[in-house]
């Protein structure tokens, strides 16, 4: 007779083990994380499964509760003291009698609640790398002169298996109290992906403590967002954003090193801004999630390679001319005091690698997050910022470049543009034939054509045009004829409309006459013909370096990817031609990535080698990249085609 089978869900891991092993054990044996504090003694109740009942035809596997024990006292005591869902069942005190398949709940589930229109909804299998252990350590004993830590130690390798354990030195002095508070028990945070690679003992905590939290943060240079999260279960406590404080030494990247460059303490006052903020959204975090800070043990960090030299106190001067020089590539870890960052003072600080000098941390963090390295379908990841930042490959190899587009896709360098804020139009589609506008503005609920739109708006008024309609603006244009292909107002429709004029030796189209003119202007055309134009390029000089003439998939990180229509963003040849389902917005996800690193730390070595391997291209040294800049600048494009948008 064989031994049972165990099926684990979702990993689809199995292994066949002795009637009455208990499940926690088994789990163990086959790599699947369940998390223990207590090591078993029921009384942490962070070991929870779920058995599945049921005839598991796929797997062979007939799972039913009579093939798990009955709840033991252990269990009994656990459920009456603290309760346990339905269902649920501590695994370190279950064991198994018969088939099963066992579902181990995984409470991280990004979804569009984390992530705007993430495109899937994922789940992140967690590895913590923080890890609590609670002991119960012998007491000192006249005879025996082994100190108060090294029995600590002793007991943490006999019940855990950590050996060789280090400790923070902050710890030491304290070790002895906390003992003695704990009655001899204690719960130790083990952190086993630090540098040395030996474990070290970042947290001590008198008996048995049961919950520690994890912050994944990526700086932007406007936003910086955060997800405060529980190590333990992977439930997001909460998750928020703050303004990057920096924009007051420059709107974009390139006016802070400017600003750095031209000022002796500029380095050292946007360091200091950036970690304040960082701080107080830490604070924010905490409150919503109703967790004392000094619980957070880790953090995981993504940033643009500016953000990142800013955030770590490292002059980005180099950044600012070609070569554009890192100070350092690499993934970082730090303590997170040495970064004045108010936590846990054994809280570690681990940041993602950049991979090349405009493609950033927060780019491998993206490349994490959506993993065309995993598949063999060629996949494009752009994140649209002020430099664009684009990710092109598959699971044989990846390539990465920036490109410079400037910031009039965010609403910069736009007459009317503004940022995506209540009074700014975000849609709008122009008739073909009368060539009047419809829109609709952040903020009010109806479109501009819709009874009672005067009176929705009144509250917020039409102040003016984000940057992702400003996209959908200038495409529509074009689709309704009131610009050529090379992007030029005719002014021959002015006959046509009162909507074309006269502005100077060129002409404007009117979108909104009301308390503030809204037009939009041939500059403001010939700036997204410039971006787009530098989007393409970039894309294109990719693609030739992958031997490829068009792509399969498409994801759009970040905000603007968030807000703009895919189907506007190839009319006006952003992207290159690829079925418009396969064209997604997937948020922040840089931030994933984060949170993914923070989550497992498997995922920390897996985008440390990935990052190794792609291959970055130099946008300006191509001799290429003028060309295809130059095609690019016509909608959609002087060459290529997009026969998928046709049908
Ligand atoms: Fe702590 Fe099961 S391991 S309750």
């Amino acid at each position: 007779q064989k031994d049972p089978l165990v099926l684990f869900m979702p990993s689809g891991k199995r292994g066949r083990f002795p009637v009455g092993t208990p499940v926690l054990d088994a789990a163990r044996k086959l790599g699947v994380y369940v998390e223990s504090v207590c090591g078993g003694r029921a009384t942490c109740g962070r070991c929870q499964i779920v058995v599945q009942e049921g005839n598991f035809a796929k797997h062979k596997i007939v799972s039913s509760n009579d093939h798990i024990s009955e709840k033991g006292a252990k269990e009994d005591r656990y459920e009456k003291i603290r309760g346990l869902p339905d269902g649920r069942r501590l695994s370190c005190s279950a064991q198994i009698l018969g088939d099963l398949v066992i579902d181990v709940p995984q409470d991280t589930v990004i979804n569009a609640q984390v992530v705007r229109k993430a495109a899937t909804d994922r789940v992140i299998e967690r590895n913590a790398a923080v890890q609590l252990c609670y002991v119960e350590v012998d007491e000192p004993d006249m005879h025996k002169p082994l100190g108060d830590l090294d029995r600590l130690k002793v007991m943490l390798e006999k019940d855990w298996g950590w050996k060789d354990l280090l400790i923070a030195p902050h710890l030491i002095p304290q070790v002895q109290g906390i003992l003695r508070k704990g009655n001899w028990a204690v719960t130790a945070a083990i952190h086993r992906d630090m540098d040395s690679s030996r474990p070290f003992i970042v947290g001590l905590w008198p008996g048995l403590k049961n919950e520690a939290y994890g912050v994944a943060c990526d700086i932007g240079s406007t936003t910086i967002a955060m997800h405060l999260v529980s190590l333990l279960s992977g439930r997001i406590a909460a998750s928020s954003g703050a303004s990057n404080p920096q924009i007051r030494f420059g709107e974009d990247l390139m006016s802070r090193v400017s600003y750095v460059m031209m000022n002796p303490d500029g380095r050292e006052a946007m360091t200091k801004a950036v970690r304040e903020a960082v701080n107080g959204l830490i604070g924010k975090v905490c409150a919503e999630g109703e967790v004392d800070r000094h619980d957070i043990l880790d953090m995981v960090f993504v940033a643009n390679p500016i953000m990142h030299h800013l955030f770590l106190g490292i002059d980005p001067t180099e950044l600012g001319q070609a070569p554009f020089a890192l100070a350092v590539s690499g993934a970082l870890q730090y303590w997170a005091h040495e970064i004045d960052i108010d936590v846990n003072r054994g809280a570690r600080l681990y940041m993602l690698p950049c991979i090349a000098g405009h493609v950033g941390a927060d780019a491998a963090g993206a490349t994490l997050a959506e993993g065309p390295y995993r598949q063999d379908k060629m996949m494009l990841l752009v994140d649209v910022g002020t430099n664009a930042e684009i990710v092109l490959g598959n699971k044989d190899r990846v390539v990465a470049a920036s490109s410079p587009t400037g910031p009039a896709f965010e609403g910069a360098e736009i007459s009317s543009g503004q940022r995506a804020a209540p009074g700014a139009i975000e849609r709008v589609r122009i008739d073909p034939v009368t060539l009047e506008p419809r829109f609709r503005v952040i903020g009010v609920e109806k479109w501009s054509d819709e009874e009672g739109f005067a009176e929705a708006a009144a509250s917020v008024g039409v102040t003016g045009i984000c940057g992702s309609a400003i996209i959908e603006i200038v495409a529509e244009m074009y689709l309704s004829g009131i610009i050529s292909e090379d992007g030029v107002v005719d002014g021959a429709m002015a006959a046509k409309s009162p909507r074309i004029i006269p502005n100077g030796r060129t002409f404007s189209y009117l979108l909104h006459e009301g308390e503030q003119r809204i037009t939009v202007t041939q500059n403001d055309i010939r700036a997204i013909q410039l971006a787009k134009a530098a989007l393409y390029a970039g894309i294109k000089l990719l693609m030739e370096k992958q031997g490829v003439d068009h792509v399969d998939t498409i994801r759009f990180a970040g905000a603007f990817g968030s807000f703009i229509d895919p189907k506007y963003a190839m009319v006006l040849g952003l992207i290159p031609d690829c079925d418009l389902d396969d064209v997604k917005a997937v948020g922040n996800a840089a931030g994933t990535g984060a949170l993914m690193a923070l989550l497992n730390r498997g995922h920390r070595r897996e985008i440390e080698q990935t990052v190794s391997k792609i291959e970055k291209i130099e946008t300006a040294l191509e001799s290429k990249f003028q060309e295809h800049f130059v095609n690019a600048m016509a909608m959609p494009n002087k060459v290529d085609s997009f026969p998928k948008l046709s049908t």
